[in-house]
């Protein structure tokens, strides 16, 4: 084999593409229920955009973006995740000047270089969701709900949602300190990152997954011991909506998050097929956001769901959709090979999947291959057939034959493809 994609990087091949579109699908009639609205935003930014954005210290910046000078010598990146974008995009546009609250939602490949594993790639996808101008706490709770609403609606179960809030730049400086301070006393057990890193950016060390790490912060002070007056009553307020629309969750006051823009609410959707470690999907508030990149104060929140994660769950325990053809023509001789040939062509313009063998194969063969590729019906024509100016139509489920005239061809398959659905 001479090439092969790179290590991280996935084809996605059929049957598998119809489960996705069938995901995508149901994610656009499910946001857009929500008053949700497409944006589509560019692989490719200034590299600038996610440090300032995702953060210096994290490991995302650190060491997973895909960044290449292009010919110009500008630092390019290729978008490691879509909330960035969108609120380049937003501020750009002067998407503000629309009447709040603006709603989009994106679906595409995002890039990390991160070590592949089961639901870890360097290409991956996401679809995802940010709302614009509305600080409300029932905005969290309504979108908690419609990620819900649409993991339900594609057949996930057992998911479990939680949540927490990190507060915002009046309580959480507060809290870093004494984290710090905590952290300072054991930093001979931190990992090397952590080590690093504790002092500028002492939340992540929260979010380290290596083992040391993870025993000596069981401990740490709480985020939610520091919460402000109005981050408290914010995160209250969120848990009693929540209440309100009947969905369970769990308050984890250790879920940080691994990117820096956040404020106030976090979330994270698990399920429990895939292992507590990775989520579904997770979202929080990024209140600052647009205010940093030079919009005006706009309080922001949105989620992003792994599709290659949703699916691999979704492979579990669904059966493959798959389409093929409905009508496979059989045709013997030459003659019949091109009747054959224009009603192919005829029924697909009459919306119909319809389709022949077109390697001259004789008779048996085509009966075999349209056996195997599943066609519910087949229409054998020869000379005869044609002389008489009909078709044998047969029913392979009900292994039944009978004639059909060529003049009630069109709408005999049309009824039969209607009753059968
Ligand atoms: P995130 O937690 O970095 O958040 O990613 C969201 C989801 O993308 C994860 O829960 C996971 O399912 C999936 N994901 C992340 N990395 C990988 C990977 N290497 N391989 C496969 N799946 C992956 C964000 O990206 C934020 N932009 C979400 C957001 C939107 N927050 C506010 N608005």
């Amino acid at each position: 084999m001479k090439y092969r994609s790179i290590k991280g990087v996935q084809d996605i091949l059929p049957p598998e593409t119809f489960l996705w579109q069938f995901v995508e699908q149901t994610a656009r009639d499910v946001f857009s229920l929500y008053g949700f609205k497409e944006i589509r935003t560019p692989i490719l930014e200034f590299t600038e955009l996610f440090i300032r954005s995702i953060g210096e210290t994290t490991d995302i910046v650190e060491k997973e973006m895909y960044t290449f000078s292009d010919r110009a010598g500008r630092s390019l990146t290729m978008r490691p995740e879509g909330t960035a974008s969108v609120v380049r995009a937003y501020i750009q546009h002067s998407l503000n000047q629309l009447p709040p609250p603006q709603k989009f939602y994106y679906m595409g490949p995002m890039f990390r270089y991160e070590r592949p594993q089961k639901g870890r790639l360097r290409q991956f996808h996401q679809t995802g969701v940010e709302v614009f101008g509305l600080d409300a706490p029932e905005v969290d709770a309504e979108l908690i709900e419609m990620l819900v609403v649409f993991l339900e609606r594609v057949g996930l179960d057992g998911l479990s949602v939680e949540v927490n809030s990190i507060g915002c730049s009046s309580c959480r400086p507060g809290y870093r300190d004494r984290l710090i301070e905590y952290l300072n006393k054991g930093v001979s057990d931190l990992c090397s990152d952590c080590q690093r890193r504790y002092s500028q950016n002492p939340l992540r060390v929260l979010d380290c997954k290596v083992p040391t790490c993870k025993e000596y912060v069981k401990d740490a002070p709480v985020i939610l011991d520091f919460l402000c007056e109005d981050c408290k009553d914010h995160f209250n307020a969120f848990q009693s909506a929540l209440k309100k629309l009947g969905i369970t969750y769990r308050v984890n006051p250790e879920m940080v998050r691994g990117l820096d823009y956040y404020t106030r609410t976090t979330f994270e959707v698990t399920s429990s097929a895939l292992g507590a470690q990775n989520a579904v999907a997770a979202g929080g508030r990024y209140d600052r956001l647009v205010e940093e990149f030079g919009g005006p104060p706009t309080p922001a929140v949105g989620f992003a769901v792994g599709m290659e994660r949703l699916i691999a769950l979704l492979k579990e325990k669904t059966q493959m959709p798959d389409q093929c053809p409905q009508v496979t023509f059989v045709s013997i001789g030459d003659e019949a090979r091109e009747v054959a040939f224009q009603l192919v062509s005829r029924l697909r313009k009459e919306g119909l999947r319809a389709d022949m063998d077109l390697r001259s194969a004789s008779v048996k063969s085509q009966m075999r291959r349209a056996d195997k590729v599943g066609s519910p019906v087949v229409l054998i024509i020869g000379e005869e057939e044609i002389k008489r100016g009909v078709f044998k139509f047969k029913d392979m489920k009900a292994s039944e034959e009978r004639e059909i005239s060529r003049d009630e061809l069109i709408g005999f398959l049309k009824d039969f493809f209607n009753r059968d659905g």
